[in-house]
């Protein structure tokens, strides 16, 4: 059993994390119930910043807040001062009602409308990562709408595909997102944006894949932006000052992962850059990243009780939870693996193989296929690691289940940040038949 951050084994032979028993958690709040480790998110967004910091490189560590947004936890970003992406007008809006520096916002997305873009405007965000020539155009008329002049990244498809221990370099990168650089169309997307006097054309910005755990991928996408850079620089004297080099750093959600520290990854891509920038006789450019399951991911953990059972003999047992894709959407979309111990008999030993199901009437709402555990009831509660990332925040109320809440723990307190959703919840936007409406 591998335990991350603050998670240990108290006394009552219970899983503690943050100095909280999560099974005085699930009686207090209910299950399934969200725990984050805040000292581990502290931790995690303090190891990129400071390595940063050590080798005195100006950065930004932007929180890719898709992994896993609410009002509490942009405050807590902000507290950690790093920077934060968002990437729809939702997220933009919990960044700015947790009063969120707007200046340190970066905005992704593949569609963003004339509307969050104006939104972005208006708020004065510290940055645009335009995706594409339909946004590039729509943002200029958002701006001379608007008579603003806005800071943007091009965002472009390098052609390297990174995921775990893989990474492929292609000809021709087949991605919804960006600007290829092999085709041209980066090529076509400068000209047009240093035509532009609404833009003020920071850099360029790549992210290869998610997940990843090796320097590699990182190193070559950054060599082959800086070959684009020396074109552009030779053919428009543009000198970027942002190289945004996204996330995906890798971690470990079960014993098949062997994730290297965060600080080699930085280390890796300042050599990179430095290395490049000495050879095009240019100043080192302000490294950006945008970590985000590598910042919440192994901090969160789920607690779920165990309710019915099925043995299907000579096969399988099924365990089943209060939980499943409506709170962890990500081993039914791709396969995703988790580890997973009884919260309230971490010690004992392990008697069967069960697999734990979901509660939704769907057959693909397992959790975990193949779990060592000992013999469990309804009694027990199930404690599910690294859920903190894409699990929340990809969260949804197939068959009208209500979201659980998050509880952050840090130094022995627990602190509610999201309230459960209730029925009358799940029915709040919901109309009545028109012939049902009283007169
Ligand atoms: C542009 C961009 N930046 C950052 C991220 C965060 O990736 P991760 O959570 O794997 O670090 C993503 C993830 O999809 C992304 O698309």
């Amino acid at each position: 059993m591998y335990l991350h951050g603050t998670s240990k084994v108290n006394g009552n032979g219970h899983l503690e994390i943050g100095g909280v028993d999560s099974v005085s958690l699930a009686k207090k709040y209910g299950t399934p119930l969200y725990v984050y480790d805040i000292a581990l998110i502290r931790e995690r967004a303090r190891s990129f910043r400071d390595t940063f910091e050590k080798l005195n490189i100006k950065a930004q560590v932007a929180y890719a807040s898709k992994a896993f947004s609410t009002v509490a936890m942009v405050q807590l970003v902000e507290e950690e001062g790093l920077s934060l992406d968002v990437v729809s007008g939702g997220e933009l809006y919990t960044a700015l009602s947790a009063g969120f520096p707007a200046d340190r916002i970066h905005f992704h997305g593949n569609n963003k409308s004339y509307e969050e873009l104006e939104m972005a405007i208006k708020n004065n965000i510290g940055c645009i990562v335009v995706d594409n020539f339909y946004e590039l155009s729509l943002l200029e008329q958002v701006c001379l709408d608007n008579q603003v002049k806005v800071p943007i990244l091009l965002r472009v498809t390098p052609g390297v595909e990174a995921h775990t221990h893989d990474y492929i370099t292609t000809g021709q990168e087949d991605s919804k997102f960006g600007f290829d650089l092999q085709n041209g169309q980066a090529d076509t997307a400068i000209e047009q944006a240093l035509a532009s006097t609404a833009f003020n054309v920071l850099g360029i910005h790549s992210h290869i894949g998610s997940q990843i755990f090796e320097t590699t991928g990182f190193v070559l996408a950054a060599e082959k932006m800086f070959k684009k850079m020396k074109e552009w620089k030779d053919k428009h004297g543009f000198i970027p000052t942002v190289l945004n080099l996204g996330g995906g750093f890798g971690i470990r959600y079960t014993h098949e992962d062997d994730p290297i520290p965060l600080s080699q990854y930085v280390e890796a891509i300042i050599e990179e850059v430095k290395k490049h920038s000495k050879e095009l006789d240019m100043d080192i450019p302000e490294i950006w990243i945008e970590p985000g399951r590598s910042i919440v991911g192994d901090a969160g953990t789920t607690l779920y009780s165990i309710g019915s059972n099925k043995e299907v003999p000579n096969i399988r047992k099924y365990l089943s939870v209060d939980g499943g894709m409506t709170d962890n959407i990500r081993p039914a979309l791709y396969q995703a693996k988790y580890e997973a111990v009884l919260a309230n008999r971490v010690n004992d030993g392990n008697e069967e193989t069960v697999s734990i199901a979901g509660k939704c009437c769907e057959s693909g709402d397992m959790l975990i296929w193949d779990l060592d555990l000992p013999k469990a009831t309804s009694d027990d509660i199930l404690a599910v690691f690294c859920t903190g990332a894409y699990g929340y925040s990809m969260s949804n109320n197939y068959n009208r289940i209500p979201r659980p809440p998050v509880v952050f723990v840090e130094n022995g307190e627990d602190h509610l940040v999201v309230k459960r959703e209730s029925f009358d919840d799940i029915v709040r936007l919901d109309m009545p038949l028109k012939a049902k409406v009283k007169k």
